[in-house]
């Protein structure tokens, strides 16, 4: 995909999945292969990276030197500027970018300059780290829904989430970009009903071969992440269904199936 003189290019807002490249769709593989420019996120996994053709021009927009991150406008304006120069390119982007990935804004952005895209979607962190722990986000008598929230606030606004409904028990919570909130998580949904013996896990760069992992409840949640030493990119899932997390140590997938082999 090269060059187009004179013609307007196109943009794809490529989902990279997780992390582990096998988790790609073929679309987004076989794009990622025939790349020329390549605008990419922090979360994109270098194994991902390493799928870039060489010759290709790859620009990273996931931070700069002071780790500040690059304005969505500025994105946005590079994203319209090399597709108007006749340029294909490929944005890649961590999990699915419609999900708390500013995808939204990237297509919108791009609709309003009259530039053409194509949305590739990815597998989402949630799916992939419960996929990599081997539980399901909603089972029959553990969680008949599933929730995703960000417990991510701008600067000087309290984390405004819909509390009592977070707090229901057949619902299962995942939370991405929570680690900095997790305390107030945490205390809001037991504050608001949610028992404090509820099942929950984080896991770390889910799919990936330093995926890290902690296992507890809603109450030790926090100690448990930091005792594991977990950072970002981290998310937080909280409920029924993470009993059936394999993890040593822990009530794994034998122990529970008997006991609800054994409910009436
Ligand atoms: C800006 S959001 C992007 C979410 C992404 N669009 C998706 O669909 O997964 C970043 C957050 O996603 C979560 N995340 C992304 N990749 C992850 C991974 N491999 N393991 C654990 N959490 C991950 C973390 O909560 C992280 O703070």
């Amino acid at each position: 995909m090269g060059l187009a003189c004179g013609q307007i290019g196109k943009v794809y807002l490529v989902g990279a999945g997780p992390g582990d490249p096998q988790l790609l769709t073929l679309k987004a593989a076989r794009i990622i292969e025939a790349a020329t420019v390549v605008v990419y996120d922090r979360l994109v996994s270098d194994a991902i990276l390493a799928m870039v053709p060489k010759g290709a021009a790859r620009i990273d927009v996931g931070k700069r030197p002071q780790h500040h991150p690059v304005p969505q406008e500025e994105i946005n304006r590079t994203l319209i500027g090399l597709a108007k120069a006749g340029r294909t390119v490929v944005r890649l982007k961590g999990g699915d970018p419609f999900l708390f990935g500013r995808g939204g804004e990237e297509a919108a952005a791009l609709a309003v300059a009259s530039v053409p895209f194509e949305v590739v979607p990815g597998i989402t962190s949630a799916q992939g780290g419960a996929a990599a722990l081997q539980f399901p986000l909603t089972h029959r008598g553990l969680a008949t829904g599933v929730r995703y929230v960000t417990g991510h606030c701008r600067a000087g606004e309290a984390l405004a989430l819909d509390w009592t409904g977070l707090a229901d028990a057949q619902t299962t919570l995942v939370v991405y970009m929570g680690l900095a909130s997790i305390d107030l998580i945490v205390s809001e949904l037991i504050r608001h009903g949610r028992s404090p013996d509820t099942p929950a896990l984080a896991v770390s760069r889910a799919t990936l071969p330093d995926q890290r992992e902690a296992l507890a409840t809603l109450a030790t949640l926090t100690d448990a992440v930091a005792a594991e030493h977990l950072t970002s990119p981290t998310l937080i899932i909280i409920g029924e269904v993470t009993r059936l997390a394999r993890i040593t140590g822990h009530i794994g997938h034998a122990a529970l199936v008997e006991q609800m082999a054994a409910a009436p």
